[in-house]
């Protein structure tokens, strides 16, 4: 596989395809070999725009038709997860899935075991591991800066930032800003805290805002998708505390829709020797020479968004070429799944849910 270009599919060539798409161009080692998606219109669109010519409305079909094809990307809505990813993996393939893994955590097992049985890689779309930040941040970490790390913060907050389409109908979502935008913040922080397991959560979900479409502003209205009519039966806030077999707690907040301020998104990490702010920029907080000091990291690469896909995709190629360990396995999706179900089960039963 070493000194072979990678043939790849993109299962689902929606918005974020397009992150994918453009990632595995710019990589060398990969041959963009075919698209598939059950919207006809969608998918004659992206095959014109990015010039692929191996289009397939059904991915039995493609599967069947192009045993030589060697890995694929799921970015179907996330209903679509598992059982995409699990034809594939059975069908010889590896698969990078995007986040969150699936909608339950049955789901989530049942892909695990899908590339343990076939032998495959399945690699989980948590691109923010792949940031500059978090490297820069983790290297401090691992450095000791922060001593040992027993409480965190992680927040994802939206004024109106509903997108509607899928991400309203939890039928195809499993839920709303918790599973969508909570999912990479809990990761985020749990990574970055050296992935303790988790044993206990406390959760809250509230419905009370909707998509907001009383709104007479409605530039003020984020809306991806949105059409007359479309379901929106997900919570428009979440909160939680979960507690990891450290003894450290992370704290989430996450909304679509929420009157606040202004959007936020922030990591915080709070350790023995020192603290640490990832978002809007990286700081350090922390003792030195018997003074407390605030520490900005000026690296501009430390900052940088950039190249966030292009690193998780090229990660993912190097490990289908060479076997590499994977930063992003399937075992931190399924621990994720766990984690983001207890959360909805405490809010529906008002109980800490161990796990
Ligand atoms: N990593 C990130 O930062 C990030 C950002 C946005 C979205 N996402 C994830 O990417 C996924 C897609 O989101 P999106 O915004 O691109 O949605 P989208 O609606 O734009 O695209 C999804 C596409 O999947 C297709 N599809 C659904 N079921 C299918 C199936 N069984 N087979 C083939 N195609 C199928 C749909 O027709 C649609 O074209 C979601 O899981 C979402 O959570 C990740």
């Amino acid at each position: 596989m070493a000194d072979q270009k990678v043939k790849v599919a993109v299962v689902g060539v929606g918005n974020i395809s397009n992150e994918h798409i453009q990632a595995y161009l710019k990589n060398p080692n990969v041959e963009l070999y075919a698209f598939c998606d059950i919207n006809e219109k969608q998918l004659a669109m992206m095959a014109e725009k990015y010039g692929v010519t191996r289009t397939y409305t059904d991915e039995e079909t493609m599967l069947r038709e192009l045993p030589e094809l060697d890995a694929v990307s799921v970015c179907t809505w996330n209903s679509a997860h598992a059982p995409c990813t699990i034809a594939a993996l059975n069908a010889g393939k590896h698969v990078l899935c995007e986040k969150p893994m699936a909608t339950t955590v049955e789901d989530a097992i049942a892909m695990k075991e899908a590339a343990e049985k076939n032998g495959k890689l399945l690699q989980i779309g948590f691109v923010r591991r792949f940031g500059n930040d978090c490297a820069v941040l983790q290297d401090f970490i691992q450095e000791g800066t922060l001593g040992d790390i027993y409480y965190a913060k992680a927040t994802y907050l939206r004024r109106n930032g509903n997108p509607m389409g899928w991400f309203g109908d939890k039928s195809r979502s499993g839920g709303g800003p918790l599973i969508d935008l909570g999912v990479h913040v809990i990761d985020l922080t749990r990574y970055l805290m050296g992935n303790p397991k988790p044993v206990s959560v406390f959760g809250v979900t509230f419905h009370k805002l909707g998509n907001r479409s009383e709104l007479k502003d409605k530039k003020a209205y984020v809306s991806v998708s949105a059409k007359e009519g479309d379901v929106c039966d997900v919570e428009d806030m979440a909160s939680a505390m979960i507690r990891y077999d450290n003894g450290a707690v992370l704290s989430v907040e996450t909304s679509f829709s929420l009157n606040l301020k202004k959007e936020k998104g922030t990591i915080e990490l709070f350790g023995t020797k020192g603290g640490a702010c990832l978002d809007p920029e990286l700081e350090i907080y922390t003792v030195l020479n018997g003074y407390m000091a605030d520490v900005n990291l000026c690296t501009p690469t430390a900052l940088s968004f950039d190249g966030l896909f292009q690193h998780e995709i090229d990660h993912y190629i190097d490990c289908v070429r060479t076997g590499c360990e994977c930063k992003a396995p399937a075992q931190d999706g399924v621990d994720l799944m766990r984690i983001l179900r207890a959360i909805y089960k405490s809010a529906e039963t008002g109980h800490e849910v161990l796990l």
